[in-house]
């Protein structure tokens, strides 16, 4: 992700003074602020208690490193620029800035973090509970391990264009989305007018959820809901009926195409070159922890070479 927007990546097995710093200035700020974001507040809910709450955020907000780091990186990729070759998102957000409502610098910025928040945290726990699922179901890791290494890819790294030759595959990453659903309630909306629908009448501004987890986890539309069975999505059979979890309509998730083909290939070469097992053998917990998304409580991983 950090490539992709600020053509930046870390490198956590041989961290520079560089990677240092984006890890203290970017990556813990983003994750106290999803973890305050998750955890609930009663300003949140209580009308008369939200001007304290503002006040306590001016205090206490934890974005405000990475905002700077944001403010700083819109400077240096002003100073770099080649408008005839934009290396990353941010480049190109420059050269629209012109287009934007609000054409400050300060609005690239912001839509840079955005970008970063909603595309981090979602990916790395989808990528969690992938490990996760695997750790439990073996035979199921065994048979996608299969189809992966009759690609006879000899050493070289499985492509997006290896996509159509691993139907098994596809249907594990949507079964791992389906079964453990990391944005439950989608993001929420309201209404902007009265409407009635099926026969209940909704006021304007009412807040609306989009409850994913119960579409995913309904007997009504899934057999054995809570089994964790990639078979379901085999043939062809995509279930876009049920099946949303980058939710619906025209303010779904920017990112899914983006999000789909990192989930393909970082877990399709995961799980070639590696059998995935926990250290004691044992299954591992699938209790949820709730920060901005929905993730497992963490856990010891062991990778075996292939
Ligand atoms: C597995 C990964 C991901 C999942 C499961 C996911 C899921 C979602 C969901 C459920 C929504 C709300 C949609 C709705 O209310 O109908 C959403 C919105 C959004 N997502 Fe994702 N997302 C993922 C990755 C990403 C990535 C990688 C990016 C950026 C590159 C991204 C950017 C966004 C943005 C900007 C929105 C707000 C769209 C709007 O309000 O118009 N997401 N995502």
């Amino acid at each position: 992700m950090l490539r992709f927007v600020i053509g930046k990546r870390i490198n956590y097995l041989n961290t520079t003074d560089q990677d240092k710093e984006m890890i203290d200035q970017l990556i813990k700020p983003i994750e106290d602020v999803f973890s305050h974001l998750g955890a609930g507040h009663l300003g949140d809910y209580l009308d008369f208690l939200k001007p304290l709450y503002s006040k306590y955020l001016n205090f206490n907000d934890p974005s405000l490193k990475f905002k700077q780091y944001f403010d700083d990186q819109v400077l240096k990729h002003i100073g770099s620029l080649d408008p005839s070759n934009p290396q990353d998102l941010l480049d190109h957000l420059l050269l629209e800035k012109d287009t934007l409502t609000n054409n400050s610098l300060k609005t690239v910025g912001a839509l840079a973090i955005d970008f970063i928040n909603a595309g981090t945290e979602t990916s790395s726990s989808s990528i969690e509970w992938f490990f996760l699922a695997m750790i439990n179901n073996q035979e199921i890791q065994n048979k996608a391990f299969q189809e992966l290494k009759n690609l006879n890819k000899n050493n070289s790294m499985i492509t997006l264009l290896d996509r159509p030759n691993t139907p098994y595959t596809n249907a594990l990453i949507k079964e791992v989305s389906r079964r453990y659903s990391i944005a439950p309630l989608g993001l929420p909306r309201s209404t902007t007018s009265d409407i009635t629908l099926c026969d209940t009448f909704i006021p304007k501004n009412t807040q609306i959820l989009l409850n994913l987890h119960y579409l995913f986890t309904n007997e009504k539309y899934w057999e054995n809901p809570m089994e964790f069975n990639p078979d379901r999505f085999l043939n062809n059979n995509n279930r876009s009926d049920t099946y949303v979890p980058f939710g619906m309509g025209p303010r779904n998730c920017i990112g899914q195409g983006y999000a789909s083909d990192i989930l393909y290939i970082t877990i399709a070469n995961v799980l070639l070159n590696f059998k995935i097992v926990s250290p004691n053998g044992e299954k591992v917990s699938d209790k949820e922890f709730f920060s901005l998304t929905v993730h497992p409580k963490s856990f010891l991983i062991k990778l075996l070479s292939r």
